[in-house]
């Protein structure tokens, strides 16, 4: 097996989707993964100039390539549903190419309940949290008791290691949400229930020593969505910021708060992830405002153009990752 893991850096929504896309275009894969998360997730992706929200399936559907949904992620199975649906109505084959671990858990109508009464951490009330508990606390519902989704179920290991369709895999692992959110290293308790690592992906049936690349995906600014107060500065460009990079949420449609790209955080979730190849995304948008800001040690730095910052960052992650590949700065995706 050969296994290359995409993961967010920040507090996803870093451009995740769009590097999983171009990556499962361009690569060989058998298969794409998710390994994490549910249908709080939402990966936009421009695909033959049109535009689609996925929050449950991989980006392999777009490619012919076999998707699937991991034992580490919780399906909600009527919106899993709803988007093979309309996938399949833009002709996008999803209804062929998807697999889900048949232990993967299953978000109820009950978790939809409490989810809905949250008022604490700001979640995208899609029942992630109350599905991951009753998983944790042994209570859980699985997908092979969903009649609905039996078509659709798979035994992981099989798929990956005993498959006679394929002489060997290679998988594109998907993740969701990002580092910041993480249930073990994000500002608990304004996380996300699940592993948004390498971590994760392991957990998912992908062996160590089958991982050839980890893609870090960062955006040149923060956002993040939820209850906590993010935005520790008054800057008047951030609302433009807001407007520029539409900085609305994918799954909830809430307005993303901003703030200056923290550089110790990008280094902390580089370092634990073993980020080997990094995409900044978004240059385009701070392009459009003129403003070049970043937090590093505490310190606020201003530079006066994009390469300025581009150069700082750069020489900053090249002295500190002697094992890094390449920086991308990215406003258009197709780049990769
Ligand atoms: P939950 O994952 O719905 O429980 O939400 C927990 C926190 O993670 C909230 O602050 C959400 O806004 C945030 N969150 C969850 N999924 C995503 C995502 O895909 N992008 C951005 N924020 C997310
Ligand atoms: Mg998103």
């Amino acid at each position: 097996m050969i296994a290359d893991i995409v993961v967010g850096l920040q507090f996803g929504d870093e451009g995740k989707g769009k590097v999983a896309h171009q990556l499962a275009k361009n690569g060989n894969y058998t298969h794409v993964l998710r390994f994490n998360g549910g249908c709080n997730a939402g990966h936009t992706i421009y695909h033959d100039g049109k535009k689609f929200v996925t929050h449950h399936i991989p980006c392999g559907v777009f490619h012919g390539i076999r998707s699937v949904i991991g034992p580490g992620c919780v399906i909600d199975a009527k919106k899993l549903l709803k988007e093979i649906e309309e996938l399949e109505e833009h002709g996008i084959p999803a209804g062929d190419l998807l697999r889900i671990s048949s232990n993967a858990h299953v978000i109820t109508d009950f978790h939809l309940a409490q989810d809905a009464r949250d008022e604490d951490i700001g979640t995208t009330k899609t029942g992630n949290g109350p599905a991951y508990r009753d998983k944790h606390s042994r209570k859980g519902v699985r997908a092979m008791e969903i009649p609905e989704l039996e078509q659709y179920l798979i035994d992981t290991y099989s798929e990956f290691y005993q498959n006679e369709d394929f002489e060997s895999v290679e998988i594109l692992c998907e993740g969701a949400q990002g580092f910041g959110l993480d249930i073990d290293w994000g500002d608990y308790p304004y996380v996300t229930s699940s592993s948004c690592t390498v971590a994760a992906a392991v957990q998912n049936g992908i062996p160590h020593n089958s991982i050839r690349d980890v893609w870090g995906v960062a955006k040149i600014y923060e956002t993040y969505v939820g209850a906590k107060k993010f935005e520790n500065l008054e800057e008047d460009c951030f609302a433009d910021i807001r407007e520029f990079g539409g900085e609305y949420g994918a799954t909830t449609g809430r307005s993303r708060q901003i703030s200056w790209l923290s550089y110790d955080l990008l280094k902390t979730a580089m370092t634990v992830n073993g980020v080997n190849k990094l995409v900044v995304n978004k240059v385009d948008v701070l392009e459009k405002i003129g403003v070049w800001k970043m937090f590093a040690d505490v310190s606020l730095y201003e530079f006066n153009d994009g390469e300025h910052m581009e150069n700082w960052l750069r020489s900053a992650i090249e002295e500190e990752f002697s094992n890094l590949d390449f920086v991308i700065f990215s406003g258009d995706p197709e780049r990769i």
